[in-house]
């Protein structure tokens, strides 16, 4: 059978697993320690949401989401977690008990595009959404989270990139504006941006085409041409960044591919990462709440690509060593691998780390796994040792061997020489 995974997909395989580990363990601590608690939602989500939330006009509505079934009944899988998650906070009146919230998410998006290093069909986001507050401190203590995240992670040459873009109304006249002066030169514009004058003037903005940049390079900047309430907010926020020592650039020409912006928005990017280099966004959407059906509440959130986020982790050089076993036994003879069994169940409910051979082979061979594995000790399991009930426990670094008996005798054994220091293995009590 010739199948292989579905274009644009990944397998995850043990040893790339305990990466993501790593970063999602740390992700869970960060967020924990800024107050925020996990939502898990569903896959795949009724189409009305994401046309209402993303917009109509947008690439992901327009070309990328994953639907099936018809009309009322669409679904579509999740091409982003803003809007379940704004969906799951009203449907489950979380306003009500409490109205400011502060969620994070772990988990896949699905998005139809064409795929290339760093681009996926399927690939995964970090986030968190703080909602039911328009403080400025709150931009800036979510931009401050994703870069502590980064640092945790000691990914070094991350750039922070900042704008603000307005509300649907604020920035109706800059709008007007910037298609006037794009139309009399849409000839130097690429199809696409030709199309967008009338769809979505603002993504002309995002165009990586050369020539398109030379052109949008020569607007006006956004935030001059919006009100002084919402100029004040994002000169606030860049206060904020500036005394919690978060560097960032202002980025006059940054847009966001969703419609629900509605101020600030960010966006982190990487050198390593090539052409797809955005490893974070995200922004305030104060409308949003309301629009599906909520309260007039703000909020403000990002996603990191966790994909992304492992190659900026790679590109610092900094090799995850897989978790090292405590103990190895090797077996010699059915009787010892029955008897082997039995001692690794005891063990491992008493929280050791440890294994054993599953293909009756050579005690040489037996070994060469255990190094492998990087066991920090050994014990051979025989027809002698059966007999006499007592073991020999090689520590592998010093080679020195502890006599012991049973189950409690290895795990005496093994909590000493973690109390003395070495491997500071931590044992349930
Ligand atoms: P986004 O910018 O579309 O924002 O996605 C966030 C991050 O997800 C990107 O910076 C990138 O690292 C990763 N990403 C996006 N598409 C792909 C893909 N096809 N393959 C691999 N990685 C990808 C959002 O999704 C917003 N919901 C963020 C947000 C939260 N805004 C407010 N709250």
């Amino acid at each position: 059978m010739d199948v292989k995974a579905p274009l644009g997909t990944d397998d995850i395989l043990p040893e790339q697993a305990a990466l993501w580990q790593r970063a999602e363990a740390a992700a869970r601590a960060l967020f924990a320690r800024y107050g925020y608690g996990e939502i898990r939602t569903p896959c795949f989500e009724s189409t009305r949401l994401f046309v209402r939330s993303i917009g109509e006009a947008t690439d992901i509505v327009e070309k990328e989401m994953y639907t099936f079934g018809e009309g009322e009944d669409s679904l579509t899988l999740r091409p982003e977690a803003t809007a379940p998650v704004v969906r799951a906070y009203l449907e489950h009146n979380l306003h009500k008990s409490k109205s400011f919230q502060k969620l994070y998410y772990i988990g896949p998006m699905f998005r139809r595009e064409r795929p290339q290093a760093g681009r996926k069909r399927q690939f995964h986001q970090i986030g968190v959404e703080a909602i039911g507050a328009t403080d400025p401190l709150l931009d800036a203590e979510v931009i401050a989270l994703a870069c502590h995240l980064f640092d945790e992670l000691a990914i070094r040459g991350y750039r922070v990139r900042l704008n603000a873009i307005g509300t649907p109304t604020s920035r109706g006249g800059y709008r007007d504006l910037i298609k006037a002066e794009l139309s009399q030169q849409s000839e130097g514009l690429c199809p696409d941006c030709r199309r967008r004058l009338d769809r979505n003037v603002f993504r002309t903005l995002d165009c990586k085409n050369p020539g398109c940049i030379a052109i949008t390079r020569r607007l006006p900047p956004i935030l001059a041409h919006l009100p002084e309430g919402e100029r004040a907010h994002f000169r606030r926020v860049a206060d904020a960044l500036r005394s919690a020592q978060v560097p960032f650039d202002e980025d006059p020409y940054l847009v966001r591919g969703f419609d629900y912006y509605t101020g600030v928005v960010f966006e982190v990017t990487h050198g390593a990462l090539g052409a797809q280099d955005a490893l974070c966004g995200g922004g305030r959407y104060d409308n949003l709440i309301a629009d599906l059906g909520g309260p007039p509440l703000g909020a403000v959130g990002f996603a990191i690509g966790v994909e992304r986020l492992l190659m900026a982790v790679q590109a610092a050089a900094q090799p995850v060593e897989p978790q090292p076993l405590d103990l190895y036994i090797v077996t010699m003879g059915e009787a010892a691998r029955r008897a082997a069994f039995s001692y690794l169940a005891a063990l491992r409910r008493a929280g050791i780390a440890a294994d054993t051979d599953y293909e009756a082979r050579s005690l040489k061979a037996q070994m060469r796994t255990a190094d492998k594995l990087r066991a920090r000790f050994v014990t051979v399991l025989g027809d002698n040792e059966l007999a006499s009930g007592s073991l020999k426990l090689k520590h592998m670094a010093t080679g020195a061997e502890t006599e012991v008996c049973g189950v409690e005798g290895i795990l005496r054994a093994i909590r000493e020489h973690s109390g003395q220091g070495a491997g500071g293995l931590e044992l349930n009590p």
